[in-house]
């Protein structure tokens, strides 16, 4: 038996045990996935309590993602690169992290989507800890450039200075976004929790693939994008399967078929 869980703050309405019981059953493993309420102060003990009971992984949701990381006794490079786990492994005293977020969205956008990332233009809004966390799986698609604009100039230039051994990326204020089309803008801003929608050039949307990484609802970028001609919009409900996939076969070595799991998911979401 596996003993998974997912540890956030708030995380009543987590869809990851429901997903989680799915590739379970496609798998034919047995799996016990809860989700468990960390008190924003006492992430370590309340995951060392569960690791005590006999845990062999778990997954790591908002706010914790940066104590997952301190909390790790080692690190994949995508975790290193995003500064951020999501996903814990349990093998013996070693406690191995991995960020699976980055590859989740690759993942919706080439598998499910059929993107090509290769030789495109992408613009994220954004350089948050989400920008940070898919950055190194985008790059590794080798699209043409990777534009980071950002409300906070400097951090989209960090960002790219971050990143630049990677690819080509470039770094700057959304006030400089230009009017020009370009092939994906991928929001990976929290403007959404709060109802807004950053004020950008709009040109940029006309024939663009429109991808919010926030999922569950019509966001205001997604009004935006359908206001200004974009060619197809997304939300992030098949990245949040395409992590957790990842998750699961990096704890139990077994790949899961997603597609079956995102539209059940998106009834279940529906609902
Ligand atoms: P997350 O982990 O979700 O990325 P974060 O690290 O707090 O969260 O980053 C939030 C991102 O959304 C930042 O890029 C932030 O811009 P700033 O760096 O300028 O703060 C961006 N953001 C949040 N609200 C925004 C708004 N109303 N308009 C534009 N950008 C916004």
């Amino acid at each position: 038996m596996y003993k998974l869980a997912v540890f956030g703050n708030p995380i009543k309405h987590s869809l990851s045990p429901d997903i989680h019981a799915q590739f379970a059953q496609q798998t034919g493993l047995t799996v016990n996935y809860s989700k468990i309420l960390a008190p924003i102060d006492a992430f370590s003990n309340t995951v060392n309590q569960f690791i005590n009971e006999g845990a062999n992984g778990f997954n790591i949701t908002v706010p914790f993602k940066l104590d997952a990381y301190n909390f790790a006794t080692e690190l994949t490079l995508n975790a290193k690169t995003a500064s951020a786990v999501n996903t814990i492994k349990v093998d013996g005293n070693r406690l191995i992290g991995e960020n699976t977020d980055g590859i989740g969205l690759v993942n919706d956008l080439i598998k499910n989507l059929k993107i090509t990332l290769k030789d495109k233009v992408i613009l994220i809004l954004g350089a948050g800890g989400a920008t940070q966390g898919v950055l190194l799986p985008l790059l590794k698609e080798n699209p043409k450039r990777i534009m980071i604009a950002n409300r906070t100039a400097s951090k989209a230039e960090k960002l790219k200075q971050d990143f630049s051994d990677y690819g080509n990326t470039c770094g700057f204020g959304l006030d400089k976004i230009k009017d020009d089309p370009v092939d994906i803008i991928i929001n990976a801003t929290s403007a959404s929790l709060d109802g807004k929608m950053p004020n950008i050039a709009n040109g940029c949307a006309n024939g663009a693939i429109c991808y919010d990484l926030m999922y569950g609802k019509q966001t205001p970028f997604m009004d935006w994008a359908k206001e200004n001609n974009a060619a197809m919009i997304v939300d992030g409900l098949g990245m949040l399967v395409e992590q957790a996939a990842c998750s699961f076969e990096f704890w139990t070595g077994s790949k899961p078929d997603t597609q079956s799991v995102i539209e059940k998911i998106k009834a279940l979401d529906a609902q």
